[in-house]
């Protein structure tokens, strides 16, 4: 492994992408729940954890579930998505998304994102609705499938977030269900209002990686008391009897456990110090590139204020002599962790036959977004550093 030649005397070994910081109450509340006896879903962390995010959101209903994969194949199903019909999905996202509409029975039909900042394109969306679909007997149909297009679901990619007033306007004109995916995008603002509170109903996760986490966790939010009702119902089996064991329709066994929750509660103290120290990290990001034009950093809108989750860039291959790939194994055989983006699922083996409106532009940015260390942890201070070995990769190219 090449010794990178400008280390200082505290560089880290090894860089991670993401890597969680447990800190403050965590181990408190995880004793807390370990004495108590209470590890399961029916311990008190759970409500609490629920509490805390509605109230951050400034949103009445909140359900903890296990995973935020989870959390959106429920608020897809408690919004009455099924079988034969569509629901508009980016397709460059990670394949949760497009799964969790499967899951349904629903149809994925993929949107390519637009260029600049690589959120689902509301010219797109509009472009199908129109060009694509009609209106027969007060239902949206596709006219290719002949099936009812019901919802969409915008992804707010790397903790910048997607224009939401296009697509709200879009949704109230066809009449569309929204349901944020927001799995990326704690803390971002869209016109200084909170990601995950555009839409009919928005879902998070709390996965290893995300701005905060449970190990492995979701949440459905929503203003609707009866989405909210039936997917916390759905989290639970379905249960209508819980002593009799009587079940009213197919259920999950997808609500969040205590100990998982109390490790939420002690995250959602801290988030307001891991967002400044993810929006510090990318300033420092920002101004260590500023002078390497091979490497043009992904910017969020203008309306946006981003949480910035991680922070990637697009590699020119043409301005660095390599591409996005050999950077990330020459970072990594120097000990410092990146990562490309997502399969656009509309080339995965998964989905590649779902219909797709694109132009091009999620494949490459697939093959050239490359994301940058982001930890909450990673110190602002050891980004000149980093940059300095991103440099020389490229200058030995
Ligand atoms: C955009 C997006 N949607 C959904 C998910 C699924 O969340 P989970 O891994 O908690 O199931 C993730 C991340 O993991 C994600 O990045």
């Amino acid at each position: 492994m090449p010794a990178p030649a400008s280390l200082p005397a505290a560089a880290p070994a090894r860089v991670p992408l993401a890597e969680p910081r447990l800190t403050g109450n965590a181990r408190r509340y995880l004793l807390d729940c370990l004495d108590t006896g209470w590890v399961s879903s029916a311990g008190p962390y759970v409500e609490r954890f629920e509490r805390a995010l509605a109230h951050y959101l400034d949103l009445p209903h909140a359900v903890a579930t296990a995973s935020g994969t989870a959390a959106l194949h429920l608020a897809l199903r408690a919004a009455g998505i099924g079988p034969g019909q569509e629901v508009l999905v980016p397709t460059l996202t990670f394949i949760a998304t497009a799964n969790a509409v499967r899951y349904t029975g629903a149809r994925p039909v993929l949107v390519d994102a637009e260029p600049r900042h690589a959120q689902m394109d509301p010219e797109l969306v509009h472009h199908f609705l129109t060009r694509h679909c009609r209106w027969h007997k007060g239902r949206l149909v596709n006219r290719q499938t002949g099936r009812s297009v019901r919802a969409i679901v915008p992804v707010h990619l790397l903790g910048h977030t997607v224009e939401m007033e296009p697509i709200r306007e879009l949704a109230r004109r066809y009449e569309l269900i929204v349901i944020e995916d927001a799995a990326q995008a704690l803390g971002a603002l869209y016109q200084d209002r909170p990601a995950g509170t555009w839409g009919d109903a928005a879902c998070f996760s709390f996965n290893g990686n995300k701005v905060i986490t449970t190990g492995g966790g979701g949440m459905v939010v929503t203003r609707d008391p009866q989405l909210a009702r039936r997917a916390r119902h759905l989290s639970t089996q379905a249960k209508a009897d819980a002593v009799e064991y009587v079940h009213d329709e197919l259920g999950y066994n997808y609500r969040l456990p205590n100990l998982l929750a109390a490790l939420g509660c002690a995250q959602m103290e801290e988030l307001e110090d891991f967002l400044a120290a993810k929006r510090a990290l990318a300033a420092a990001w920002r101004s260590a590139l500023a002078d390497l034009p091979g490497l043009r950093p992904l910017e969020p809108s203008p309306h946006t204020h981003s949480s910035w989750w991680l922070f990637t860039v697009e590699v020119d291959p043409a301005l660095c002599g390599l591409d996005a790939r050999r950077l990330m194994r020459r970072l990594a055989e120097r000990g410092i962790q990146t990562r490309p983006l997502w399969q656009p699922l509309h080339l995965s083996p998964v989905h590649a036959d779902c219909q797709a409106v694109v132009r091009g532009r999620a494949e490459r940015l697939w093959q050239r977004g490359l994301s940058l260390p982001s930890s909450v942890g990673l110190d602002p201070a050891l980004v000149p550093w980093i940059a300095e070995n991103i440099r020389e990769c490229i200058a030995q190219a």
